[in-house]
């Protein structure tokens, strides 16, 4: 994140994760201290933290303080506690993925607690300084797919906000904006939760990006006007064949992409991809309550209270609408079972 803002770290004192509270922007720019699991599971399920790279930055710093406060015997006791953890969410891969890695550092180490605790924080500093690398890279790949002036279509909010810095699905846009490039944003506003609304486009126009904010629902046409010359969006899990998890509405995209002959670029880091999920129907899915339907950002519900609501905060996009997946390895191509396999074996 540029200038002050950070989206997530590790607090001086070591005690505490610090993040960006982001139910609150753009009104408001606070940080909050978590210093118990409690306090980091509230904050990944209400989606203070939120993105698939900055949830696995939390959980992974989260470790870290939480084995600072234990005594005795580490591991049981980082298992309960990473267990615990991964249950806040259950569709970023990124979430376990560091939780696991913290474990495993854990799981490896045969010295004392304090060199222990050393080695924890070496891992959780190193998930940090990694995703910002990684992301820095697939920026440069994505930067190979478009043009000066293009007109960029975006998904939810896949940029710093969503990772360290950069980000996925938005940093090719934000680095282009450094090396002089100028893109047109449009951001899809993201019901239910206004993630674009909320910090993409007020990432991307602070960036001094030219952003328009549009309802999910223009994007079709704007297509059709040819405004649109890509679709950039980031994953929470990509199977092995590449089907990709993201926020709801994201099939709706690809399919209208692909409709109107528009390239559709999925953005990941290997951390996001889940070899083990042979195909998306392996992926679980995040359903969350009615009222972010009915009642969130309105100051009366827009539903009566016993009207039924399906909310899932994620859909699956089938590999085949994918035009490429961007990682920091490369771009792989379909059949994705092969290309992602060959970029990461
Ligand atoms: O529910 P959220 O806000 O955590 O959903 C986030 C997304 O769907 C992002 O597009 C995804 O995590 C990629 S972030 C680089």
């Amino acid at each position: 994140m540029s200038g002050r803002i950070f989206t997530v770290r590790l607090s001086e004192d070591e005690n505490a994760v610090e993040i960006l509270d982001q139910t609150l922007i753009p009104n408001r720019i606070e940080y909050l201290r978590l210093e118990t699991a409690g306090q980091i599971f509230e904050a990944i399920s209400e989606l203070r933290v939120r993105g698939a790279p900055a949830i696995g930055v939390c959980a992974g710093f989260g470790m870290y303080v939480l084995a600072r406060g234990m005594s005795g015997d580490l591991l049981p006791q980082l298992e309960r506690a990473g267990e615990y953890l991964i249950s806040s969410r259950p569709t970023a891969v990124n979430l376990s993925w560091a939780v696991n890695r913290m474990l495993d550092c854990a799981r490896k180490h045969s010295g004392s607690h304090d060199e222990l605790l050393s080695a924890l924080k070496s891992e959780c500093t190193a998930i940090c300084d990694e995703d910002k690398a990684v992301c820095r890279a697939i920026s440069e790949n994505g930067l190979t797919l478009v043009h000066d002036g293009d007109g960029i279509l975006t998904h939810c909010n896949a940029g710093a906000l969503a990772a360290v810095e950069y980000g996925t699905g938005l940093g090719t846009l934000l680095l282009g904006k450094e090396r002089g490039y100028n893109f047109r944003a449009y951001c899809d506003e993201t019901r239910p939760l206004l993630q674009g609304a909320r910090l993409t486009s007020f990432e991307l126009s602070h960036a001094g990006i030219d952003t328009t904010l549009i309802c999910d629902s223009a994007a079709s046409m704007l297509m059709k006007q040819g405004k649109i010359q890509a679709c950039f969006v980031g994953c929470d899990r990509v199977a092995a064949n590449g089907d990709t998890a993201n926020k709801i509405g994201t099939r709706s995209v690809a399919i209208n992409a692909k409709y109107h002959g528009i390239p559709f670029y999925v953005f990941c880091p290997r951390s996001t991809i889940d070899f083990s999920c042979k195909t998306g129907n392996d992926i679980v899915i995040e359903e969350r309550s009615g009222s972010e339907i009915k009642t969130n950002f309105f100051s009366q519900p827009v539903a009566e209270e016993s009207v039924k609501c399906w909310n899932p905060a994620f859909d699956v996009t089938d590999a085949e609408l994918i035009t490429a997946i961007v990682t920091e390895r490369g771009i792989a191509r379909y059949p994705y079972t092969e290309s992602l396999r060959k970029l990461f074996s």
